[in-house]
């Protein structure tokens, strides 16, 4: 496989790394020299790409994970991959489809949605601050994904579009005063799931979720854990990361 215009890569060189999009005609400058990206364009991924003084990079395609752990610029806390691609299979998400999302944030989760269904469906996400949505959107663009995903700038205060999305994901503060404008936007049975970090933002969402009949309740969190890769002492790290967020699924009841 080799590297077309316009693809995202990922440069590895010893000390640093960098996520780039493969553009004509455009310079990439390090501090250990500059990338004639014209260079790199044709070439087989795997290969090695030097800088004018010969700092050597290998030019990788960047997975889903890399992009979302190290390519996107966060500007809110995001969902992380152990959380968004458990949410995917838990919301059933597949070519064709289309969700509701909110809000969008740092676009993190949108992007692992609109991977999910695409070619044909469409993430909606609403977002009710403006100013996270240019940054959301080159997110989504480093993914090449961005003719998956419509951003409207709009609170979930708003009404939204009547029983049209298959699936949706709330990620807001506070979803419960927006359970009847969100029941409304799901056809009837349609999956949905949202990540609150405090039980007791879950629990003042079940209470919600219950009064407008959703049915089949489940709150899940997700832990991970990472050992140091040390042959002969095989350890767990020394930190991890110990709470995300707790995750809440229901579907629309009728
Ligand atoms: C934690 S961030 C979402 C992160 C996102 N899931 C990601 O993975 O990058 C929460 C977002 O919800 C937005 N938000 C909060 N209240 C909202 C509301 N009532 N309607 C729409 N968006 C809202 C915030 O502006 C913020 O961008």
């Amino acid at each position: 496989m080799v590297v077309k215009e316009r693809d995202t890569v990922y440069l590895k060189g010893k000390k640093n790394s960098f996520f780039i999009k493969a553009e004509k005609g455009k310079v990439f400058s390090t501090h250990k020299g500059n990338i004639n990206l014209d260079e790199i364009i044709g070439k087989p991924y795997g290969s090695i790409v030097k800088t004018h003084i010969g700092v050597e990079f290998v030019i990788l395609k960047p997975t889903l994970f890399e992009i979302i752990m190290h390519g996107i610029k966060r500007q809110t806390q995001i969902i992380y991959p152990k959380d968004s691609a458990y949410i995917a299979l838990r919301l059933g998400l597949t070519d064709g489809m289309k969700v509701l999302e909110s809000g969008v944030g740092s676009g993190a989760l949108s992007i692992v949605m609109a991977n999910a269904v695409k070619p044909t469906g469409r993430i909606y996400a609403f977002e009710k601050n403006e100013e996270y949505i240019p940054q959301a959107y080159e997110n989504i663009k480093l993914a090449n994904l961005e003719k998956y995903v419509e951003i409207k700038h709009q609170s979930l205060e708003e009404p939204l579009p009547e029983e049209e999305f298959d699936a949706g994901f709330i990620d807001v503060r506070e979803p419960w005063p927006y359970i009847k404008n969100i029941k409304n936007a799901l056809k009837s049975g349609a999956p949905v799931g949202f990540l609150l970090p405090t039980t007791n933002q879950v629990s003042m969402l079940l209470n919600e979720l219950k009064k407008h009949d959703f049915l089949d309740l489940d709150v899940v969190e997700l832990l991970e854990r990472h050992y140091k890769p040390v042959p002969d002492r095989l350890r767990p790290e020394d930190r991890m990361v110990a709470h995300t967020g707790y995750l809440v699924f229901a579907r629309k009841g009728f």
